[in-house]
Parts: C-alpha cells; sequence; structure tokens
C-alpha cells in the first residue's frame, strides 16, 4: 500500500484513461534513489491490469548498461513472434539488434518503427520500464523515440529514471515528466511508524522525519542502519552528505561487515542482472562458495534468495557492485 502520492497517482490513472480512449501517453518519473518511482510504477501495474490492460516490463540493469539492445529485447521479446509482419527493412534491423541475424548496427530508426508497430499490435498496453537511467545507449534511444510518436494506439509508457543518474536521462528531454518530491510531514511519520515498531520520543521521530527529507527508502532504513543510542542525536549532520548516498553507504556498512564468502556471493548476485538463483547457485560453486554463506546476507536484510535472487532494493545491488574491485567483478 502506498503512503500518499494522491496526485500522483491521479495522474497515472488519467494517463490511462485517457489511452484506453484512443490517445496514448507518456510519462518519465523522475526523483533521486528511493523517493519512491518503483513503488509508484508497481501502483500503476496493479491500476492497469484491473482496467484491462496488458503489462510488460523492462528495466536498465547497471551490468548490462554496455550490451547493446539489452533493454529493448526484454520490453518486446514476448511480441516478436508477429515480427514476421513488419515491412522487411523494419524486420531485418530489428533481427539484427536482437541477434537473430548478422549484420551492420541496425539503423535506430528502422529499430524504433519496428517496436513501435509490435507495441501498436500488442494494445492497450501498458509499458513500464523501471531505472532507465541504467538503460544501454540503444535501447534508450529507441524507447524514446517510439515514446515520442505513440499516438492512437492504447499504448501507455512510462520510465522511471533515477536523479541525478548516470547519463543524466538525456535521451528522454523532452517527454512529460512527474518529479518526485518527498512525502509531506504527515505521510512521513505514516511510514515511519510502519518501520519502527517501538514507541519513539516525538523529538526523535521529528528529527528522523526532518533528516529522511521524505524519502521513502530512508524512512523505512535508516532507524534501521542506527544503533539505538544513535536516535537520541539524530544519525549524522543534515545536509552534508545527500540522503540516497546516506542510505547507500548504509547498505555498504552492513555488506561490509558480512563474511567473505557471502560478500563474494552479493558481488556475484550484483552482477548477475536477472534474478536467476540456479544460475547464481552454478556461479558460486564456480567460486568454491557454499550455499551457507546466503544465511548472513540474508539476515542483514540485504537480499533474499529463493527460486528467485532479490536485493532489498535497487541502491544494494549498486552499492555492492560499486564497492567490489574491478577482479572481483
Ligand atoms: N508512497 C509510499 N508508501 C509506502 N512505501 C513507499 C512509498 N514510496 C516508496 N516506498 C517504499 O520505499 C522504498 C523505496 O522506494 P522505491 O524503491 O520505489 O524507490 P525508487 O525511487 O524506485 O529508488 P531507485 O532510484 O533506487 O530505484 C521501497 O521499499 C518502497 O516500497
Ligand atoms: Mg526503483
Amino acid at each position: 500500500m502506498l503512503v500518499g502520492r494522491r496526485a500522483e497517482q491521479a495522474a497515472l490513472e488519467q494517463l490511462l484513461a485517457r489511452a484506453q480512449g484512443g490517445d496514448s501517453g507518456v510519462l518519465v518519473v523522475r526523483g533521486e534513489a528511493g523517493i519512491g518511482k518503483s513503488a509508484l510504477l508497481q501502483h500503476m501495474r496493479e491500476t492497469a491490469v484491473a482496467v484491462g490492460f496488458g503489462v510488460q516490463d523492462a528495466a536498465g540493469v547497471e551490468a548490462e548498461a554496455e550490451f547493446a539492445f539489452a533493454g529493448l529485447h526484454q520490453l518486446c521479446a514476448p511480441f516478436l513472434a508477429r515480427a514476421v509482419e513488419l515491412p522487411e527493412p523494419q524486420q531485418a534491423a530489428l533481427g539484427v539488434a536482437f541477434g537473430l541475424h548478422e549484420g551492420a548496427a541496425p539503423d535506430r530508426f528502422l529499430v524504433g518503427l519496428a517496436v513501435l508497430s509490435l507495441l501498436a499490435e500488442a494494445g492497450p498496453l501498458l509499458c513500464v520500464v523501471d531505472d532507465a537511467q541504467w538503460l544501454d545507449q540503444a535501447s534508450a534511444q529507441v524507447l524514446a523515440f517510439v515514446a515520442r510518436r505513440v499516438g492512437a494506439e492504447r499504448v501507455v509508457m512510462v520510465f522511471a529514471l533515477r536523479d541525478p543518474g548516470v547519463t543524466d536521462g538525456e535521451a528522454f528531454s523532452g517527454l512529460p515528466e512527474l518529479r518526485l518530491a518527498g512525502l509531506g510531514a504527515s505521510d512521513a511519520q505514516t511510514l515511519l511508524a510502519t518501520a519502527v515498531r517501538a514507541p519513539l520520543d516525538d523529538v526523535v521521530r521529528d528529527r528522523i522525519v526532518a533528516e529522511a527529507r521524505g524519502n521513502p527508502l530512508a524512512l523505512l532504513e535508516l532507524p534501521r542502519g542506527a544503533p539505538a543510542v544513535q536516535f537520541a542525536g539524530g544519525f549524522e549532520l543534515p545536509d552534508v552528505v545527500s540522503v540516497p548516498r546516506r542510505i547507500e553507504n548504509g547498505f555498504q556498512r552492513r555488506a561490509n561487515s558480512l563474511p567473505a564468502d557471502a560478500r563474494m556471493l552479493l558481488v556475484v548476485a550484483a552482477a548477475e542482472p536477472t534474478g536467476d538463483a540456479a544460475l547464481l547457485w552454478r556461479a558460486a560453486a564456480e567460486l568454491g562458495i557454499a550455499r551457507e554463506a546466503a544465511a548472513p546476507a540474508e539476515a542483514a536484510g540485504l537480499l533474499e534468495f529463493d527460486f528467485r535472487v532479490r536485493f532489498r532494493h535497487p541502491l544494494v545491488r549498486s552499492a555492492v557492485y560499486r564497492a567490489a574491485t574491478p577482479t572481483d567483478r
């Protein structure tokens, strides 16, 4: 359940309603790490399914940012059977982009037209592209091209873009934006209350709310990372370090306190974008890491293993990946 975000939810719902009437729409949700972009996207998926839209996902993955068309492939994979109906030059361009045929680097304009047709055929459709700041450049360009051209196809595209991202998302500039600010004080207190079970002194609570500056991830994670004694005095000086950086530092500290094999397992998981647990365990076996290594990482609340591997938050993945030595990576 989302706390607050009424206006934002309404904006997204309106986008779906307009698309149902034949007026496709696009929105780029921007905001700092942990501000609630993915949470809002999840709410939108649920709303879309409830009103009869298909939902197709893709996400930028830090470790795949160098692979041309990787992100686009995620989005288009279920629709590729229809590619045979496309004009021959578009088919050829798409085939090369997705490694089905050999050939010179494909014309991105043709790839864009091909994707536009495939998505249009699949409407009503919501395309959700999370972590767009990590899309490979080719995918970002093509998706932005498609986003600028959707019209009457009953296709809605939403992108989440972390600000400031590595690329600053220039491919997406000019598209309609929704900037997420921090939660207001009363919503922030509501969310904090879900994270901290023990009753908090009003002064302490107000202090945490002030320091988190409405960032939901900070409200959920900072209390957990801070030893009880630090509650009374606040965590660190506000404004010196950005809120996402502070959360990331917290995750990094938690990771660094783990045994070496657990840390290495985290690095392997961070490098593996799909979250396929079987694949992860095969890689771990190659490195001589036993399954028991997972327990401390799970206990520290950094990731979960079942048949999928899930990081607590993308900031855990990036904290781990960035802290690893090039050799380990
Ligand atoms: N309005 C909200 N109500 C309740 N929980 C929220 C809300 N917004 C975010 N959260 C929770 O806060 C955490 C951080 O939010 P989220 O993962 O959506 O951030 P993000 O903007 O996608 O960050 P990143 O840039 O790192 O991907 C998540 O656990 C999410 O469920
Ligand atoms: Mg996110």
